[in-house]
């Protein structure tokens, strides 16, 4: 059964709007753990919009779960993860100008990069996972590469605005984890999930993890961060194929 990873940069965002030292992202970290989620999702983006340097040090120290951080394949952002040596590297492809993560990574483009860079870290026995959308070239090529998983994309599928567009989409994520588990990597999911979308993805069988973050943030403002997390598991685990 699909196992949730809480994203908690959106707290972060919520502190940076007024330079400010509160709300902060690690006391919610903590209340996810204490709802019951298995990991703790940061993204620490080159420009620091939300997460900042010294919250993954913190979370990383204070959580009892697993720290999955997200980070772009900077220099400079890969020496921060090396150092701090989270449970997990989520590469994500990133833009200054994106409101948020906008598709999965291009892994066409600078394979030996990638593949250099992906093997730094499992030197050091960090897991590695990609963020890719569902499609098989991507899927192969990470498989390739030597990540340990995958997580897909599920922005398309979230944004589908008619129901046969998104059972589209849901047949192709479905597709995909059939494809990626065949290949022997762990597969994740995530993106613009909500307590209203997330079932049919959390009932793929092959689902090991979602990373959700924005939505539970928004209905925690409004019912506490124990009653968000609860709700976004008890979704999950109800979640029939
Ligand atoms: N997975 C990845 C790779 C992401 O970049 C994000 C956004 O930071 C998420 C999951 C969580 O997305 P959302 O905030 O829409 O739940």
């Amino acid at each position: 059964m699909a196992k949730l990873c809480v994203n908690v940069d959106h707290v972060a965002t919520l502190r940076q709007a007024r330079g400010v030292d509160y709300p902060d992202p690690l006391e919610a970290a903590l209340l996810s753990e204490a709802a019951g989620c298995v990991g703790i999702t940061v993204h620490l983006r080159e420009d620091r919009r939300h997460i900042q340097e010294g919250d993954v040090a913190r979370i990383k120290k204070r959580i009892s779960t697993k720290l999955n951080l997200e980070m772009a394949a900077a220099p400079e952002i890969v020496e921060i993860a090396l150092k701090t040596h989270p449970w997990q590297v989520t590469f994500v492809p990133e833009r200054r100008l994106e409101v948020t993560t906008e598709g999965g990574l291009n892994l066409t483009r600078g394979q030996r990069k990638t593949g250099a860079i992906i093997e730094w870290f499992k030197a050091k026995n960090i897991l590695v996972s990609l963020f890719i959308d569902p499609d098989e070239e991507s899927t192969r090529t990470a498989a390739d590469l030597g990540a340990d998983a995958v997580e897909y994309n599920t922005g398309r599928y979230c944004l589908a605005r008619h129901g046969r567009e998104q059972t589209t989409e849901l047949k192709k994520i479905r597709a995909m984890c059939r494809l990626a588990g065949g290949l022997g990597l762990v597969t994740h999911a995530g993106h613009g999930l909500n307590l209203s979308n997330v079932a049919p993805i959390a009932a793929i069988e092959e689902i090991d993890e979602l990373n959700i973050g924005h939505a539970i943030v928004a209905r925690a403002v409004m019912v506490g961060f124990n009653q968000a997390v609860v709700e976004m598991i008890e979704t999950i685990e109800n979640a029939k194929g």
